[in-house]
């Protein structure tokens, strides 16, 4: 069994005024014991709000990026371990913007990963391709080929930890979707791969689905069996729908 993980990147949005209005609405709608697992992924300066207004409650949060190393001369960094003694719970890795704004590789991201586990952080492991490499037919060589340079040399008791977000990357903040058997072949193909490289616990571990949810396709995605739930963008600045899309999670 696989609990569904419905976890909302806010990306560079929001002051603290608007995350305390935020927190308070979520708060009000979340009952005591959610079928899903909640997540709230705001920017590294909400990281402390999130603390003051979540910490003892049934939702979780975490990190949009963080830097390997514990600390030293970084101007401008923030350390997984810095994040994590906040009391972050996850770290997202590899996410697209991050990968192409930010010229991220394959190496950093992997250091990123690691680092998020030896922290004790749950990392969300962001894969996808460009429209591009998607209709020259090379969607899934692109996608394995980010899974196993992130990857490489994990055991399968640090995969156990591990959520994947497959996130298309001309789905992303576009309102226009992944078709959803495009998506469902997707996760299935990651799934095998996590089989073949982590045996058992590869049929364990999470994949999230991430572009363009909305309260309106959520259903859509997740009720695929491949796909355990949904990373959020721009739809999940609203606590009202971001708890319509966990609902749609909790089938
Ligand atoms: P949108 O939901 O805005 O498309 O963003 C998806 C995303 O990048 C989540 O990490």
């Amino acid at each position: 069994m696989r609990t569904p993980i419905v976890a909302a990147n806010w990306k560079m949005h929001k002051t603290v005024r608007e995350a305390v209005d935020y927190f308070r609405r979520l708060l009000e709608l979340v009952p005591a014991r959610p079928p899903v697992e909640l997540v709230i992924v705001p920017p590294a300066t909400l990281l402390w709000v999130a603390q003051k207004h979540l910490g003892g409650s049934v939702v979780g949060w975490g990190a949009q990026n963080a830097y390997p190393e514990p600390q030293g001369a970084f101007t401008g960094e923030v350390s997984v371990v810095q994040v994590a003694d906040l009391g972050a719970r996850y770290l997202i890795c590899g996410h697209s913007e991050r990968r192409h704004i930010f010229r991220e590789d394959d190496e950093l991201v992997g250091r990123k990963l690691r680092a998020a586990l030896e922290g004790g952080l749950i990392p969300i492991l962001c894969v996808g391709e460009t429209l591009e490499e998607r209709q020259a037919g090379r969607a899934w060589g692109v996608v394995e080929g980010q899974l196993a340079a992130a990857l490489a040399d994990l055991s399968p008791e640090d995969a156990s930890r591990l959520v994947i977000a497959y996130e298309p990357v001309w789905a992303i903040g576009t309102g226009v979707p992944a078709q959803p058997q495009d998506a469902q072949e997707m996760a299935a193909h990651i799934r095998d791969w996590l089989k073949e490289r982590f045996g058992r616990t590869g049929g364990r571990i999470r994949i999230q689905y991430g572009g363009s949810v909305k309260p309106e396709n959520a259903r859509d995605f997740l009720t695929l069996p491949d796909i355990d739930g949904a990373l959020v963008g721009g739809a999940s600045l609203d606590p009202d729908k971001f708890w319509a899309i966990a609902q749609a999670a909790a089938g």
